[in-house]
């Protein structure tokens, strides 16, 4: 594809994909959970899509997903209804469509969600008609009260059971319907998430807004790293960037921009699904940068679907490395310490060849050829987002 304009002209490879497999790259979207939590309304919802719409959907961004919250009780039919801060879901999602995005909603496979509202449990097939009724295009599917279902040590077949009957009434409708497991990792389920039908599971328990948080689940990730492939991602969790606050009342994110920086290096170098988790209509244009750098975004939305493995660490430094699609690699270079430093890196360490040709993505800048290694100054709990490419 060429495009050309007056300041000149560009040019991209697109490839077109066919079949069964969808969501072949992680999701890029933004979810209410971490800013308004049980808060969240029709309102709430539309605002953040006007702004994905105006200053987001050209680098990529379309999933707008309601979390928990906006359900009500089920009517004669048992058929499930929105609560009243969803006055018209179809209406809602008509909305989100006509702005060139894709709406998603969230479910339980037990009686009730976290949240105490009325789940999917024995209704499977109604509820999966009745989003695709409503227009929906994707499902996160947590696991919440099902633990009064499932016997009290589940085996391995009763953790993908309740995703299974899902799954299967997803596919009775006419619908590409992305379907994003939640139940935090139990039995291990990057290992049989796809078997399932997964396009994402979580890997983890809920994120939170602080560097604990956030360095402890992102750097543990390594574990599920051989099982991320196009059309199934692990997922580490949504993002805590921006305004967040779980229910009304919303603060800035307690990271650092630095600390900001770091979550979208290491979620892109994972292949993460990236779920904005503020609210876009008060964001700032820090946020807004972050979220549109596009070298940054196409490490993550790499073809190829790897998740980078952890090739070093040393004191408080890692190193992440991924494999691209186009033969080139992303190295993350993380300073976990309290001080700023400079960390020299040797690239037989990482398992790289003498010579290389280095992009710093996030400042979009060639940094020149290097011999046998590199050094860089990176600031505490901070990164040098890397693009490599050997030279031969
Ligand atoms: C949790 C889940 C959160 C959110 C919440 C809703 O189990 O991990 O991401 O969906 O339920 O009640």
């Amino acid at each position: 594809m060429i495009a050309k304009n007056q300041k000149g002209s560009g040019s991209k490879n697109f490839t077109i994909v066919c079949g069964e497999n969808i969501g072949l790259t992680p999701v890029l979207g933004w979810n209410s959970w971490n800013c308004w939590g049980l808060s969240v309304s029709d309102e709430k919802v539309k605002a953040s899509a006007k702004v994905m719409f105006e200053k987001l959907a050209d680098h990529g961004w379309s999933y707008i997903n309601i979390d928990d919250g906006w359900e009500d009780k089920r009517n004669g039919e048992g058929e499930i209804l929105p609560n009243k801060k969803f006055p018209d879901m179809k209406g809602l999602s008509d909305y989100v469509h006509a702005l060139g995005l894709k709406i998603g909603i969230y479910s339980s496979p037990g009686t009730l969600t976290c949240g105490g509202y009325a789940a999917s449990y024995q209704h499977e097939e109604q509820d999966a008609r009745t989003y695709a009724q409503w227009g929906i295009d994707y499902l996160k599917y947590d696991w919440c009260s099902y633990s009064q279902v499932a016997p009290p040590n589940p085996s391995l077949e009763d953790y993908k059971k309740p995703y299974f009957v899902m799954r299967q009434a997803l596919n009775k409708n006419n619908r590409d319907i992305i379907f994003s497991l939640c139940q935090y990792g139990m039995g291990d389920v990057w290992k049989w998430g796809a078997e399932v039908g997964g396009n994402s599971w979580r890997t983890t328990g809920d994120i939170s807004d602080n560097w604990g948080s956030l360095s402890s689940i992102g750097f543990s990730q390594d574990k599920s790293s051989a099982f991320s492939k196009p059309g199934h991602f692990n997922d580490p969790d949504m993002l805590i960037v921006g305004k967040v606050g779980w229910g009304p009342g919303l603060h800035d994110t307690r990271l650092t921009p630095d600390e900001q920086y770091t979550h979208i290096s290491l979620w892109s170098l994972l292949s993460a699904p990236l779920l904005i988790g503020c609210d876009l209509s008060q964001s700032d244009d820090f946020t807004l940068n972050l979220l549109s750098n596009d070298e940054v975004l196409a490490i993550d939305q790499d073809a190829l679907g790897k998740q980078a493995r952890k090739m070093l660490e040393k004191d408080n430094w890692q190193i992440w490395v991924k494999d691209l699609d186009d033969g080139t690699k992303a190295i993350g270079i993380f300073n976990l310490g309290d001080k700023a430093g400079r960390e020299t890196f040797h690239f037989s360490e990482i398992q790289l060849p003498e010579h290389l040709k280095i992009r710093d993505v996030w400042r979009q800048k060639d940094l020149g050829i290097f011999s046998s290694s590199f050094s860089g100054p990176i600031p505490s709990h901070g990164v040098l987002l890397l693009k490599v490419k050997t030279v031969l």
